[in-house]
């Protein structure tokens, strides 16, 4: 069978549309989304243009951290629904020619996994070692083995009183890594992989995949001298025996085989890796032994909209994933605080956003609700279910106020998960009038919701839309180079850039230009582009060959 040559790839010119289940439509009646509702929706994600599916995760799990905490790989939770409903969300998927990626997470499992359970339950039994245990620190035992920190910082280690060992977390206590040190963790998670992979799913996304392997002697981590992420760690602690091990990377080189075995079509793994990019491009391994297809790249998300900042971004995107390889462009996810709302809710700066996210030489990954200008909410502290932040909650009232001033509402996930905003009725339509919704609805949502945009054609959802569209109608936007436009040739408050494909004798080319500012601006064209494809607004002044002109926040392709 011939392989298809790589630039053709399906994945490498998708846009992902990221669905936070118990957040898109409760179609069952208890306030928490569900399969069957956003089967019920899947026509909406369709006619809004996007083409893969990225769902976090909905297998069975006690809901600690949402679904990050599984307690079956292989099953489904029944808030969410069956496997029946399951197998008929991926067939309705691929029934409308989309594509679907589940959420891995090999790095740990929830405690209430029966492998930990048994784990757990005495030093001699066979599951001992599916998870990372140690002695604690002579002569007493009574102090963690060594200095590992876990992300959500505090010591990653956790004493178990009836086998006076502890066992390593990397993210919250309730989620013990795995020891892909024993072959029996690898040979069940690879067999995980190829059930789901049977069923057809197009690709995984990899949950904190940069902390799979420790250092196998339980070394300290030496002190960093980086307040910044660096190669080796941040706020002074490295992270040099706990993440970007490289026997991680051998484990995605492996992983790659596995998947690119399933060739028809063919699969991918995007991974969540964060760090420097020299660190996080070795992930994607060599010509001969590649490793992650994508990484989920962090930078975007808190990007300032600045030409400078964004056109150094656009550079370093397009010097470490050259063609055969392709940068994501992420605005928001379900860890961070939307997008929108760092540039203080407004739905003109929101569609720039979008316009740059679906034109520069990148896969897009949209949050749900970014295309209606979804508000992150503001639950206090005190109400928040994220156990991210619990051990906050124990501070006098006090200090949670002021931190929750300090870090801008971030503090917790809560905010940034709010349910889907449909229609302009109370719950915005995601679950009925009469019962609570998991999370309060956003503010804002009797204007900012799906019915009301549609009917709007200059709304944010509409312009979502039209890019959406044109990255289907021009390839270019999707294969094709990127080349910056001189700053020199244009006004400080414009960005612009090109997107072309060269072949033996003709050139495609199209110009993009964004002005991120807030006043109207008109400038000679630098290019010989002369008609306008696309735009963020409907509502816009004509321009001639010569003469552009760009209204507050605009963003126009030309062509
Ligand atoms: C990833 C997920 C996050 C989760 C954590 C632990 O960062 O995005 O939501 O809590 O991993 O699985």
């Amino acid at each position: 069978m011939t392989r298809q040559p790589e630039t053709d790839l399906w994945w490498k010119k998708t846009t992902v549309y990221q669905i936070y289940p118990r957040s898109f439509m409760d179609s069952s009646g208890n306030g928490i989304g569900d399969l069957e509702g956003i089967i019920s929706k899947l026509d909406y994600v369709k006619d809004l243009g996007v083409e893969t599916i990225w769902f976090s995760p909905f297998y069975t799990s006690p809901q600690e951290d949402f679904g990050y905490d599984i307690a079956n790989y292989k099953d489904i939770a029944p808030e969410y629904g069956t496997m029946a409903i399951c197998d008929r969300l991926i067939q309705e998927i691929h029934d409308r020619g989309m594509k679907i990626v589940m959420d891995l997470v090999l790095n740990h499992t929830s405690d209430k996994h029966p492998w930990f359970v048994e784990s757990k339950s005495s030093r001699d039994n066979p599951k001992r070692d599916w998870y990372v245990w140690q002695d604690g620190k002579k002569p007493k035992g009574k102090a963690p083995p060594n200095n590992w920190q876990a992300r959500i910082t505090g010591s990653g280690w956790y004493y178990d009183e009836n086998t006076d060992q502890w066992y390593w977390a990397q993210f919250l206590p309730f989620q013990p890594d795995l020891n892909y040190r024993n072959p029996e963790v690898k040979t069940k998670m690879f067999e995980t992989v190829r059930f789901w992979l049977e069923k057809g799913v197009d690709g995984f996304r990899l949950d904190i995949i940069d902390s799979l392997y420790e250092d196998a002697t339980f070394r300290n981590n030496p002190l960093s001298r980086h307040l910044l992420p660096s190669e080796d760690g941040v706020l002074f602690k490295s992270t040099k025996m706990t993440m970007h091990h490289p026997d991680t990377m051998i484990f995605v080189q492996e992983l790659r085989k596995l998947i690119d075995e399933y060739s028809n079509p063919s699969r991918f793994l995007v991974g969540e890796v964060e760090g420097p990019m020299p660190t996080i491009k070795k992930y994607c391994g060599e010509v001969n032994n590649p490793g992650l297809n994508s990484i989920f790249l962090f930078e975007t998300l808190g990007v300032k909209l600045q030409p400078k900042t964004i056109r150094k971004l656009l550079n370093k995107f397009n010097q470490y994933y050259p063609d055969p390889f392709i940068p994501t462009w992420v605005s928001s996810n379900h860890d961070i605080m939307r997008r929108i709302s760092r540039f203080n809710n407004d739905l003109e700066i929101g569609k720039l956003n979008a316009a740059l996210q679906l034109t520069a030489r990148a896969v897009p990954y949209i949050y749900y609700g970014e295309e209606i200008g979804l508000q992150q909410n503001s639950i206090p502290l005190s109400d928040s279910l994220d156990a991210v932040v619990s051990r906050f909650k124990k501070l006098p009232k006090v200090l949670q106020k002021l931190l929750q001033k300090i870090t801008s509402e971030a503090i917790h996930r809560d905010n940034c998960r709010t349910p889907m905003q449909w229609t302009p009725s109370q719950n915005a339509g995601f679950c009925s009038p009469s019962i609570k919704p998991w999370l309060p609805v956003s503010s804002g949502y009797q204007d900012r919701n799906v019915e009301t945009m549609y009917s709007n054609p200059d709304s944010i959802l509409h312009c979502y839309k039209r890019f959406l569209q044109i990255r289907k109608q021009y390839s270019v936007l999707t294969s094709g180079r990127m080349t910056l436009i001189a700053s020199e040739l244009l006004p400080k408050q414009v960005l612009g850039f090109s997107r072309w494909i060269k072949t033996s004798d003709v050139k495609e080319e199209v110009n993009i230009f964004l002005n991120f500012e807030d006043t109207l601006v008109e400038f000679s064209n630098p290019t010989a582009s002369k008609n306008i494809i696309a735009s963020t607004t409907i509502v816009r002044a004509e321009n001639n060959e010569q003469k552009i002109i760009l209204r507050p926040y605009e963003a126009i392709m030309m062509e």
